[in-house]
């Protein structure tokens, strides 16, 4: 059933829309800002393909834009959707899928996170080195789907050593401040006690958030390069003593943002 659905989205994008991407970028909360300064050339609401997961959240937009970022032609999700929305991380996944389908070979997957690592600060950005995905079940569990990739499919280097390599230097040439550290995923919606960010500290978090790893997973399972950038909203709940909120971590995400659009306009037209 799940891979009759995902192929007929494929189908129902085919027919809106020829545009073939080469890059994708996944935009996490309060990130959307990006996709509204692209050309669009072409936009497919989630809503539009029958059988697709549609976010649940208040204000959360859901759909593709297809564009071309410095000439490249992209794919942007503006929104996402979450296991914590209760889809299973095989749902959560399938719009990596679809994008995979349509022949992204690419992805810079984006996120708002909370800083475990007391070095860090609000608005900083990280570029994901590696994750940790032991708290949310796997993407990949049930029948394989032998058409998008192998049943056991390796993890040893997610997050692509080229394209992190470029990232770093796009970040030094360009004079923007970039971390680079570890996302473990939760399964939220609830935020963290301090004793969880104290162990998850020890466990070897960067930071925490809701959302990217399993998004890593699918994408590698299919073959495609990744690579992540998490902003930071806010320091973990042991850090702080300020209460945390959805709308305080949109409204840091936006803080952070004009240092996030200068990085992704520095590396996109790099991946390609
Ligand atoms: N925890 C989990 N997810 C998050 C956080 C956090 O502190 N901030 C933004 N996303």
């Amino acid at each position: 059933m799940y891979e009759k659905i995902l192929y007929s989205c494929l189908e129902q994008v085919r027919k809106k829309t020829d545009f073939r991407p080469k890059i994708a970028l996944v935009l996490g909360s309060g990130l959307g800002d990006f996709a509204e300064k692209c050309d669009i050339i072409t936009e497919i609401s989630y809503r539009e393909l029958s059988g697709f997961p549609t976010s649940t959240i208040k204000g959360h937009i859901g759909r593709f834009i297809f564009t071309k970022i410095k000439g490249t032609p992209t794919v942007i999700m503006q929104g996402r959707v979450h296991y914590y929305e209760g889809y299973s991380t095989k749902e959560a996944v399938m719009p990596i899928r679809l994008m995979g389908l349509m022949g992204v070979e690419a992805m810079m997957l984006t996120n708002a996170a909370g800083a475990v690592n007391t070095s860090y600060e609000v608005s900083d950005m990280m570029m994901i080195t590696d994750h940790i995905s032991s708290f949310v079940p796997s993407p990949l569990i049930g029948a394989n789907f032998d058409n998008l990739g192998v049943r056991f499919p390796d993890m040893s280097v997610v997050y692509d050593k080229h394209i992190r390599n470029i990232i770093k230097n796009k970040a030094v040439e360009n004079l923007i401040p970039l971390r680079e550290g570890v996302y473990l995923q939760l399964t939220g919606p609830n935020y963290e006690t301090p004793a969880e960010i104290r162990m998850y500290r020890t466990l070897g978090a960067d930071v925490v958030g809701m959302s990217t790893a399993i998004e890593a997973m699918a994408a590698r399972h299919m073959g495609i390069k990744v690579c992540g950038i998490s902003c930071i909203t806010n320091m973990a709940a042991d850090v702080t003593s300020q209460l945390l909120s959805h709308e305080e971590v949109a409204e840091k995400a936006k803080a952070a943002y004009p240092k996030f659009e200068k990085l992704l306009n520095a590396t996109i037209p790099a991946l390609n």
